[in-house]
């Protein structure tokens, strides 16, 4: 299991910790965060939740290795997914979720960040969505959100060309609220989460929920036409050419497509 999970002083902590495999997400670490989250809304004793992962890297994204032995209908796509449910989970969690971005944080380590309540980004991080490059779409939501967020031009440099971008941008955006010295990122984020003890849980949770309120259907509706066009393009041959290329640590070859 590459997910570590604990309760201290009021905040549920989600640890992300594969870094022999830069933290990539596979169908069970999903299910790990999911089930995770679920306890989290469901215990009386956690405030807040917080989503970390190791030095220097947050997650490098979805297993790539998953993306390409997943079989239609299984594991990586679908609404049922183990993916779609850890989005849902996330979006649906009623109390704060703060993330400690440690270092790089690449697909769904950034896309799931437009899901979080509170963003501290370590001066080392690289953030990226390069769905495209692989062959891909955007998910998550990206594809409503991010433009909102930076406007369409700005947006497609992130999204079309998969351009990564600087914690300062990342401030810069609206999508963190500060960038920190790495050695000081995840104290700073459990602090913040360790605030929530001393609020009303009842007020934080329904402000929580007018924050999103208006948009939460529009969201899910967008995972939705997302997740359906991401699963088709993971059966694309352009997708195969991009993983295989990233599996060959060669350049891929689009120019025949
Ligand atoms: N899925 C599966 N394996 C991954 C992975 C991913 N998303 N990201 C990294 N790995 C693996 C590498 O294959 C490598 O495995 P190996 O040691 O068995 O060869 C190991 O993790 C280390 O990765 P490496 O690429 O050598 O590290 P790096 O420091 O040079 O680069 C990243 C780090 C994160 C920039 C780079 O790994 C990367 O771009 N990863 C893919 C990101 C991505 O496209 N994610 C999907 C978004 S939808």
């Amino acid at each position: 299991m590459s997910i570590k999970t604990g309760i201290h002083n009021g905040v549920a902590t989600i640890e992300i910790a594969r870094p022999e495999k830069k933290n990539a997400l596979t169908v069970a670490m999903y299910q790990a965060m999911t089930e995770a989250l679920d306890a989290a809304v469901a215990d009386k004793a956690v405030r807040a939740v917080l989503i970390t992962g190791q030095p220097g890297i947050f997650t490098s994204g979805n297993d790539i290795e998953d993306f390409m032995s997943r079989a239609p209908g299984q594991g990586s796509e679908g609404m049922d997914s183990s993916v779609f449910r850890f989005m849902r989970a996330l979006l649906g969690c009623d109390k704060p979720v703060v993330a400690a971005v440690t270092g790089a944080a690449i697909g769904i380590g950034t896309t799931m960040l437009l899901h979080c309540d509170f963003v501290y980004i370590s001066d080392e991080a690289r953030l990226a969505m390069p769905f495209v490059s692989l062959g891909l779409v955007p998910e998550y939501a990206s594809s409503l959100l991010v433009p909102q967020l930076m406007g369409h031009v700005r947006a497609a440099e992130k999204l079309l060309l998969g351009d990564p971008f600087t914690p300062e941008q990342a401030v810069e955006f609206g999508l963190a609220n500060a960038v920190l010295p790495s050695t000081e990122v995840v104290n700073h984020a459990r602090r913040i989460a360790e605030r929530f003890n001393a609020l009303p849980p009842g007020a934080v949770r329904e402000a929580k929920q007018l924050l999103r309120g208006p948009q939460r259907e529009q969201i899910l509706a967008t995972i939705q036409t997302e997740g359906q066009l991401f699963g088709q393009r993971l059966r694309s041959p352009e997708a195969m050419e991009a993983f295989q290329a990233f599996f060959q640590k060669r350049k891929p070859d689009f120019s025949k497509f």
